[in-house]
């Protein structure tokens, strides 16, 4: 079982478009994927059309896992999407998490620990998306996965949170003694110009990044937004897309980075 984290603190770079889409991609390559919401906005769960799964109060949830000293089994949590792959939801208890966290022993790894009641064929994929902040919940995406899928946009300002991200990875693979693994800086939302090209090479040339952005990009594309808002990936709503080919060559650079 292999588990990806899509973080940047960012706000609106495409962390819960790569997500979907990569867990949809990664089911159509034949595998079992489970998606998990990790972002209190709640966004990846509408993202698969289960947005009324957010405001189930009287359900076990994501939330209840993390803060409970012994989380129960996550496969509980688990719900059927219609694009093949299982997803943990948010839920508005998410929202109090990080708070509930502060002093929390142990309080990065809950993620990991919530993952370790799975058994290890239960999924061939665990896809996490993670809040746009660095906090204890991104933190514990990336403990939880230790592989990481970084979107930026194609403008100045990415590379300066490009730079957090990559100090935050640092320090967490310090304090932890543990290696992470950047699978790949994904170039999202680039429109067809002059100025993201140059941006683009910039960031492909720049020592310590140059084998780390992808050599591709998603272009943005209205459609990928028209199929966030309607709760399905662009690949439900449509399949004849040109991006399609792209959201499938990056299913299948994960695939092959992991094995
Ligand atoms: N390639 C693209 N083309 C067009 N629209 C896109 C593209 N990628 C993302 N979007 C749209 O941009 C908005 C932000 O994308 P998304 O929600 O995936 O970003 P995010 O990093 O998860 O944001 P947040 O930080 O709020 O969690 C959404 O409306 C989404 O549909
Ligand atoms: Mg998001």
């Amino acid at each position: 079982m292999h588990s990806i984290a899509v973080t940047n603190q960012k706000g609106g770079v495409g962390k819960t478009t790569i997500t979907a889409h990569l867990a949809v991609g990664l089911a159509r390559r034949g595998h079992r994927v489970l998606a998990i919401d990790l972002d209190p906005q709640g966004y990846l769960t509408r993202h698969f059309g289960l947005k009324d799964e957010l405001y189930r109060a009287e359900r076990d949830n994501l939330a209840l896992h993390l803060t409970n000293d012994t989380p129960g089994e996550v496969v509980d949590l688990a719900v059927e999407t219609d694009e093949g792959v299982d997803l943990v939801p948010s839920n508005y208890d998410m929202r109090g998490v990080a708070d509930a966290l502060s002093n929390a022993r142990n309080r990065e790894r809950r993620l990991q620990n919530v993952f370790s009641s799975l058994s290890d064929d239960a999924y061939d994929y665990l896809v996490v998306d993670s809040p746009p902040n660095l906090g204890v919940l991104t933190d514990n995406a990336i403990l939880a996965s230790r592989r990481l899928l970084i979107p930026i946009q194609a403008e100045d300002s990415s590379l300066d949170a490009l730079e957090m991200v990559l100090d935050e990875v640092e320090e967490i693979e310090v304090a932890f003694d543990i290696d992470i693994e950047i699978l790949g800086i994904v170039p999202n939302l680039v429109p067809r110009d002059g100025v993201a090209k140059s941006t683009l090479e910039t960031m492909r040339s720049t020592p310590g990044l140059e084998d780390l952005v992808l050599p591709y990009e998603i272009r943005k594309r209205a459609d990928i937004k028209y199929a966030m808002r309607r709760g399905e990936t662009l690949y439900a709503y449509n399949e004849s897309s040109d991006m399609i080919s792209v959201f499938d060559r990056l299913a299948e650079d994960v695939e092959r980075s992991v094995n």
